[in-house]
């Protein structure tokens, strides 16, 4: 099991630390998922190219990219109901979370490991700048596990889907 290879015990207080982050943050969430994706492609310039919304719009302004905000908005809802599936079970089920055709999707988009290392990099710095007064060592550990977590699922099924 994923959940037995970390000294993390992910419980209510973790659980708190990641929810009531992204209460805080989700009224905004037009501006966060603008500063998440510009955060990702600071880091990874050549992630746009990924996205096949981007790749067909020219120089247009990220801003003017309403599936932009689908997927980021996705990425903290989803990172949430990890950190709730780990609190209540110890692991994150792709089967229960819905997540079989994100394997297939991500594959077909050509997603590396290395990009969800970018991924959580542009998460936790959007999170940290978002929410400077809440960000402590104990709600970055609470979201990287939440996302690592989440993200372990994903990979899984990205294997069988390849
Ligand atoms: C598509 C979530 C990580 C790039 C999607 C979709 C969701 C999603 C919900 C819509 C398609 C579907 O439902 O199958 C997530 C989550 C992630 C994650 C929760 C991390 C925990 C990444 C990473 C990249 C990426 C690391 C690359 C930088 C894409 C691309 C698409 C996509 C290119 C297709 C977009 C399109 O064709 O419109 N993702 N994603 N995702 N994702 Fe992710």
């Amino acid at each position: 099991k994923r959940s037995d290879a970390t000294a993390t015990v992910f419980g209510e207080e973790q659980e708190a630390l990641v929810l009531d982050a992204w209460n805080a943050m989700k009224g905004d969430s037009a501006s966060l998922a603008l500063k998440f994706f510009l955060r990702i492609f600071e880091i990874a310039p050549g992630a746009k190219q990924m996205f096949p919304f981007l790749r067909d719009a020219g120089d247009a302004p990220l801003e003017n990219h309403p599936k932009l905000k689908t997927h980021a908005v996705s990425v903290f809802v989803m990172a949430c109901e990890s950190a709730t599936q780990l609190r209540n079970t110890g692991d994150v089920k792709v089967r229960e979370a819905a997540l079989k055709r994100l394997g297939a999707s991500h594959v077909k988009a050509g997603v590396a490991d290395a990009h969800f290392e970018v991924v959580k990099t542009a998460l936790l710095d959007t999170i940290r700048d978002a929410v400077p007064d809440m960000w402590t060592p104990e709600m970055k550990a609470a979201w990287e596990e939440a996302y690592d977590q989440l993200a372990a699922a994903i990979k899984e099924e990205m294997k069988n889907a390849a």
